[in-house]
């Protein structure tokens, strides 16, 4: 008999959120639970928001870039994004870029991560999700989880990881078809860290056990500028990563997030700002930011999801949380100047690139 092979899809948008770039208002939240609770296409379901983006974990049988699921997602956002204007809330359906849904909301707006497996007898996964930033903002922690023995001592101490990974690399400033690359570590060690050095332009999309071919990160990849054309709002990636066992222990891929490390987004998507690992249902605050990160863990058997334990919600974040925030002002000290702004390609809104142009046609060759 063919074993049924579980799905889960963690899917997020922003559909409007209270006082600015914030937080979704409860009632939304409400409508989009009561709409995905209401469909028995999917087992289980837990509904939950970091900064002003709402994730659906949904966990089903219909595998990957199923049609329905994707559809349900859609739906039940379309239907928080009636109550997000009714409510007036601040850029009610953002993420929704689309007016014809075509069954699969990757290249739509909200963000996709989905992993298919066939459940081990004790399948634990942690579930990832980031406001004000964009998904180059797991390559640090991720590359540091899956390779460095300073943060993984499974690959030293375990022979369930003593074949290392291997890495599929997404070029998201490509336009089209997915541009992409594998690479295998460790030999392949110095080639992926001089790509996911380049955070604007190549992210982590999946990693692969080369000790089982099992699959334990997919992170969503999506660049929203890429699909509308403008600045629409960061991509606040989604990312789901099996733990324990052949993958990293849970502790593990926490680790690198100690770093707290500088990425890009805050304000207006534009600066460079470090990433605070947050409490679930955090809201944004000091100059949009910082760049947030929460993170949930999880068993499922059968599809069915256990409640989630906040990863972040631990006296040891507290100390991270107070360096973040150090290291937020320490950045903001320097304004726009320099390294604490992205470079040109990525300024989001055009402002400085409109003003430069006008600046451009000024500029004479001294004799
Ligand atoms: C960043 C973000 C916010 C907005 C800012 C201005 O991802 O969402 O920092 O860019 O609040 O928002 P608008 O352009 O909507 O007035
Ligand atoms: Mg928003
Ligand atoms: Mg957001």
């Amino acid at each position: 008999m063919k074993k049924i092979r579980t799905t889960i899809s963690l899917i997020k948008a922003d559909i409007g959120s209270i006082g600015g770039h914030v937080k979704p208002s409860q009632k939304v939240i409400e409508r989009v639970k009561e709409y995905i609770e209401g469909s028995n296409l999917i087992v289980d379901s837990r509904i939950f928001h970091t900064g002003d983006d709402i994730g659906l974990l949904l966990s089903h049988f219909q595998g990957k870039d199923n049609a329905k699921i994707h559809k349900l997602a859609w739906d039940a956002f379309m239907a928080g994004t009636e109550v997000a204007k009714e409510q007036g809330l601040y850029g009610a359906g953002q993420d929704l870029l689309t007016d014809s849904f075509s069954g699969n909301v990757k290249g739509a707006g909200p963000g996709v991560a989905e992993i298919e497996f066939d459940e081990r007898p004790n399948e634990a996964f942690c579930i990832f999700m980031a406001d004000k930033t964009d998904p180059g903002a797991y390559n640090l922690p991720l590359y540091l989880s899956f390779v460095d023995p300073m943060h993984n001592s499974g690959l030293i101490l375990a022979p369930s990881m003593n074949k290392g990974f291997k890495f599929v690399v997404i070029d998201v400033e490509h336009k089209g078809k997915d541009r992409i690359i594998e690479l295998n570590t460790p030999e392949d060690l110095y080639d992926l860290a001089v790509l996911l050095r380049d955070l604007e332009r190549f992210a982590v999309e999946e990693i692969f056990s080369r000790n089982t071919g099992e699959q334990s990160v997919n992170v969503s990849t999506t660049r929203l500028h890429n699909i509308a054309g403008k600045y629409v709002g960061k991509d606040d990636p989604v990312m789901i990563v099996r733990v324990q066992g052949d993958f990293p222990a849970t502790g593990e891929v926490l680790s690198p997030f100690s770093i707290a490390p500088y990425v890009a987004g805050f304000m207006r998507g534009s600066p460079v700002g470090p990433l605070m690992p947050v409490k679930l249902n955090s809201s944004i605050s000091y100059f949009d930011g910082p760049p947030i990160v929460s993170a949930a863990g999880l068993c499922v058997q059968k599809g069915h999801l256990t409640e989630m334990v906040d990863l972040f919600d631990h006296p040891f974040w507290d100390s991270i949380r107070n360096k973040a925030a150090k290291k937020a002002v320490a950045i903001r000290e320097q304004g726009f100047f320099g390294a604490a702004m992205l470079g040109m390609n990525e300024l989001e809104y055009g402002g400085i690139t409109e003003r430069l142009g006008k600046l451009e046609k000024k500029f004479k060759l001294r004799d």
